[in-house]
């Protein structure tokens, strides 16, 4: 652990990870797609150990978009359940490795029975002060916008809340991730260059980063690839080089 440490001066906060190309990693070894997200569920695992080891505070996956569920339905099914399996194992590792873990989306969309595991999981790894791990599912940036500003409309209709004093920091405390620092880093893996409705809010000022790897394919040395891409860009938050290095 200490190794991975030194070999990064910086590794972002909160890192958020749009995981992509499962079936087009299956297709191409004419396997079913299901097969592709049982390799990606792998990866999951991978990536989660770790981001905890190299001391990321924060890592947000985008496991299931809200439009995800226009998919064939034996494919959601067996994602459902792929998640199920997922919390099930993983819950006792998270409570050993001090890992909280949460869930940000449109939750009533779940089947029950999964949600009574990702509750489950979430309020057993509540006190844990490791990592924060919160997988995105059912969800869809927009929608949680939307959501938050319907939210603070019932808030100024009930006179708690002046239409002045809605500002940045008030509707950011509004959306799913109050609790959590922006991602400083965005990985999206299989070569498309999209945001795909992920964090539109939160990733205003995010470092960008895509790589041609498949999700099955994307193993440590890419993560350490990644990172240390992330080491060399120079945040600027809108102000010029001089003034970030402190010489403005
Ligand atoms: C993208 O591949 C991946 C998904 C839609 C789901 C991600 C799910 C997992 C990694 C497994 C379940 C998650 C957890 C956390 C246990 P794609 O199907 O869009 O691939 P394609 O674009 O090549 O078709």
């Amino acid at each position: 652990m200490m190794s991975h440490q030194s070999k990064f001066s910086k590794v972002p906060a909160h890192l958020a990870i749009i995981m992509d190309g499962n079936g087009r990693w299956a297709k191409a070894r004419m396997l079913q797609r299901i097969i592709g997200h049982q390799r990606g569920v792998e990866t999951v695992k991978r990536v989660v150990e770790e981001c905890s080891n190299l001391g990321i505070r924060y890592l947000t996956l985008f496991a299931f978009s809200a439009e995800n569920w226009f998919r064939p339905k034996t494919e959601v099914k067996a994602l459902m359940l792929l998640l199920k399996h997922y919390i099930m194992a993983e819950t006792n590792r998270m409570i050993n490795d001090n890992i909280r873990f949460r869930v940000i989306g449109n939750r009533p969309e779940l089947p029950p029975d999964v949600l009574h595991h990702l509750d489950e999981a979430s309020r057993v790894t509540a006190g844990n002060s490791g990592m924060t791990l919160t997988l995105a599912l059912s969800y869809g940036a927009r929608q949680e916008i939307a959501a938050a500003a319907r939210r603070i409309a019932v808030e100024i209709a009930g006179g708690r809340l002046s239409p002045d004093g809605v500002d940045e920091a008030t509707f950011a405390g509004f959306l799913d991730t109050s609790d959590m620092p922006d991602p400083d880093f965005l990985i999206r893996t299989s070569g498309e260059m999209r945001i795909s409705n992920f964090l539109l809010w939160q990733l205003a000022y995010t470092e960008l980063y895509f790589t041609e790897k498949n999700w099955p394919d994307f193993d440590r040395d890419e993560l350490h690839k990644a990172l240390v891409h992330y080491q060399s860009r120079e945040r600027r938050f809108g102000k010029t080089s001089d003034q970030v290095k402190g010489r403005g």
